[in-house]
């Protein structure tokens, strides 16, 4: 398929992302003060840029896992499945966890992981995601903390891709098609 010329604009600078992480490792920090090691779960694969920041800014005692999930199906809520490609490696029954998301859209990833999660016990469970489509959603589901709410735009970088492309980006964009490349 040939592919659609596209360019990027800026939607939410390196530097707006940055402050943003900042103050959410401020209240995540409030949250888990009393932990003794907090695990902080990665959903692959967006969520890469975004936990390596996230975890450096965060400094407290902490495990890093990761998990991939795959969303499959058409849009309506009764048939979109939710497959695991790639579990935890550790356990988590009685431990203080953080989930951490690069997006939500519909909804189902996270829903379906946190209902997974739950199942296994932990002793605290919250999650984070950077960016929030709230105009998408699909499933009755709100992150614990959120970056940025943003409108049903098309973006990419810091983690997230477009057919496996921009997620090396340093800051968010939008993208924008244009008739010819540029
Ligand atoms: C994207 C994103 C979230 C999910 C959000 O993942 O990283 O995990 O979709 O969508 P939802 O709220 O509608 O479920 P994707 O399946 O594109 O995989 P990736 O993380 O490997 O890019």
């Amino acid at each position: 398929m040939a592919e659609r010329p596209y360019v990027i604009d800026e939607l939410i600078s390196a530097k707006a992302i940055a402050a943003r992480i900042e103050d959410l490792c401020r209240k995540i920090r409030r949250e888990f003060s009393d932990t003794d090691k907090l695990v902080v779960v990665g959903l692959l694969r967006g969520s890469f840029v975004f936990i390596a920041d996230l975890v450096r800014e965060l400094d407290l005692p902490i495990e890093v896992d990761f998990l991939e999930a795959s969303s499959y199906g058409d849009s309506t809520e009764s048939s979109r499945e939710v497959r695991i490609l790639k579990d935890l490696r550790g356990a988590i029954e009685g431990r203080d966890v953080l989930v951490v998301e690069d997006i939500v859209d519909t909804g189902h990833t996270l829903n379906h992981v946190i209902g997974l999660l739950t199942s296994r016990k932990p002793a605290r469970l919250k999650s984070i995601a950077l960016l929030d489509k709230p105009s998408r959603r699909e499933v009755d589901f709100r992150a614990d903390w959120i970056g940025f709410e943003i409108p049903d735009e098309f973006v990419v970088g810091y983690g997230i891709d477009f057919a496996q492309r921009n997620r090396n980006l340093p800051y968010i964009g939008k993208v924008r098609f244009t008739e010819r490349a540029s």
